[in-house]
């Protein structure tokens, strides 16, 4: 069975540091954020095929060189054919029924207990979802028993029909390309889900955790969600005798920390992270933080440096930037 990962949106939402990266290869943990979604695929699954626009060249020469356990195959879209026209694109690879997972999602689905599910059901799609405290702007299900009855895609608050989202973990029989037009944009959320309800969709409710990646704050949260579930450590290599760690937190090789770190803190590898202070935040490769600066809620692309007593709060710094001491930066957006 195929696996067909749909990651090849702008990922304008995580910029600057989906300038000169694809979302999937955006680093979650210190691993490309498409990884996760590949830990504990059953062997069911012996070909996952990764559709992209945006970033093509760098996820196809990433699947070259990453040995993920199984044939992958990156193919490429002339432009951009949203969610929907993306899956189209694939047609081609599908030999039968397959699974489609969202490239930007994080969560613990059992894709086998998936399957049985979607086979005890017989129709011609299964989607995953999940619940969340307040639904306003997600896509939203409203279910008869675990049929799906309608889709409401972004409720403004309180409007929602249920708590239940659209998870962005699909198993579709092939009949579903006959719903989904080819060479144009078609949105999979907005226009062939209302379709396929009236040929039946299941709605399967699963356990473990679920979270979005693609903003600064979904990020920070799918972080979180992971190191809570026991993927935190330091590397034996680092240096942290000096520090004062608030666990969970993940600290990669040869980093040398001396001040207050975490919790849900993620640091690449070679981070130099002086006597400051750094909460609920990921670092990249090679960041250097000076004395008394802090950084909270953020994300701090490669080789960026933190100059000292800088403030840095619910922002995201591109690769390579320069933050001079003192500064404040809330809510910012700074690129080189
Ligand atoms: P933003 O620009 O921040 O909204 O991100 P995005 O472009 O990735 O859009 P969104 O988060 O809505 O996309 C959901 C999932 O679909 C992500 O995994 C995207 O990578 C993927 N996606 C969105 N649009 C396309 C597209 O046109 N082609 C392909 N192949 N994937 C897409």
């Amino acid at each position: 069975m195929e696996l067909v990962i749909v990651a090849g949106g702008l990922g304008t939402r995580l910029r600057p540091l989906t300038f000169h990266r694809p979302k999937a290869l955006v680093p979650l943990l210190n691993r490309p954020q498409v990884l996760h979604l590949l830990d504990g695929l059953p062997d069911a699954v012996d070909r996952v095929i990764v559709a992209v626009n945006y970033g093509y060249e760098a996820v196809r020469d990433f699947f070259r060189s990453a040995d993920v356990g199984r044939e992958t195959v990156v193919v490429k879209e002339p432009e951009p054919l949203g969610t929907g026209g993306a899956l189209k694109n694939v047609e081609g690879h599908v030999r039968g029924t397959f699974a489609a997972f969202n490239g930007d999602v994080i969560d613990a689905i059992d894709l086998e207990a998936f399957l049985r599910f979607h086979r005890r059901h017989g129709r011609i799609g299964s989607l995953g979802v999940w619940p969340v405290p307040d639904p306003a702007g997600f896509g939203v299900v409203e279910l008869d028993g675990e049929r799906i009855r309608r889709f409401v895609e972004k409720p403004p608050k309180g409007q929602a029909p249920s708590d239940l989202v659209n998870a962005g973990r699909y198993i579709f029989e092939p009949e579903v390309f006959h719903f989904i037009e080819s060479g144009r944009e078609v949105s999979l959320e907005r226009e062939v889900f209302p379709r396929l309800v009236v040929e039946g969709l299941a709605a399967y409710r699963y356990e473990g955790y679920w979270s979005d990646a693609g903003t600064l704050t979904t990020y920070l949260v799918a972080q979180a969600v992971l190191l809570d579930s026991g993927r935190g450590g330091i590397a034996g290599d680092s240096d942290t005798a000096r520090a004062s760690i608030a666990d969970p937190v993940l600290v990669g090789s040869a980093c040398l920390v001396e001040g207050a770190v975490g919790p849900h803190v993620v640091l690449g590898d070679g981070c130099r992270i002086g006597r400051a202070t750094v909460a609920e935040s990921a670092l990249f490769d090679h960041v250097s933080v000076d004395d008394k600066a802090e950084i909270r809620s953020s994300l701090v692309g490669a080789g960026a440096a933190i100059g000292e007593g800088a403030r840095v709060v619910d922002s995201i710094i591109g690769d390579g930037v320069q933050v001079p001491p003192h500064a404040r930066l809330a809510d910012a957006r700074m690129k080189g």
